[in-house]
């Protein structure tokens, strides 16, 4: 089963509470958090106050995309914040294997994200401390950014591995996550899709249309 995950940051900021709610009663599979810190990424968006905020107002799983330098001093931060999920960028770690270890000491899923042009080779030594890989499909940062062509061959290729080695590992993808990309992505194995500015928090529909155009894609 292919599960969605409305991008928060793409959601509208002045009504959060109201877009979580309609996103709930649409039955989401989890929400996920975009957390940058103006120097992996040259931008800001999420932190954890907002997270501990929204949290009473669903059950959906919380999953922390943490786009941060040294994500292992925050690990803790957004546990308590509520996030069931977190993952971590292989750049931005030295010590990848205790970081993702010390999430699911905690009770959570891990994961690893990767981007564009990071090897898969990187995920050699760590399979057995990851619950969910998320391949970044654009360079992380902004919303409403191209498609990479080269990050649709990767998902393949994870996949395989992810086969080959008999492992219920997880395939996130994130960054313009569209119409016309979700069935090449969904082909290629991915099962977890980020939707944001591309699919889902969309000018001209509602979030209940853009919803059910998105389950009519992937039923
Ligand atoms: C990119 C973010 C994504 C992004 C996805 O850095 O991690 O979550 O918001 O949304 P779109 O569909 O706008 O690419
Ligand atoms: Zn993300």
């Amino acid at each position: 089963m292919v599960k969605i995950g409305p991008s928060i940051m793409c959601a509208n900021m002045g009504e959060l509470k109201d877009n979580i709610l309609r996103l709930d009663r649409k039955d989401v599979d989890f929400f996920h958090f975009d957390v940058m810190d103006g120097r992996f990424v040259p931008n800001f968006t999420l932190g954890p106050d907002i997270m501990k905020s929204l949290r009473p107002l669903t059950k959906v799983p919380f999953d922390a995309h943490l786009m941060i330098e040294e994500p292992e001093n925050y690990i803790d931060v957004f546990s308590e914040a509520g996030a069931d999920m977190i993952s971590v960028h292989a750049e931005a770690t030295t010590h990848l294997q205790r970081t993702l270890q010390s999430i699911r000491d905690r009770g959570m899923k891990a994961g690893i994200a990767l981007n564009p042009a990071t090897p898969l080779t990187v995920l050699d030594y760590i399979w057995d401390t990851i619950d969910y890989v998320l391949l970044m499909t654009v360079n992380p940062g902004f919303a409403g950014q191209k498609f990479i062509p080269l990050a649709m061959d990767k998902i393949g290729e994870l996949h395989q591995m992810i086969n080959g080695k008999n492992l219920s590992i997880e395939i996130q993808v994130d960054g313009n996550i569209s119409y016309e990309t979700i069935p090449k992505v969904m082909d290629r194995g991915a099962e977890m899709l980020v939707c944001g500015t591309s699919s889902l928090f969309k000018k001209d529909k509602t979030l209940e249309q853009a919803m059910d155009e998105l389950n009519l894609l992937l039923s």
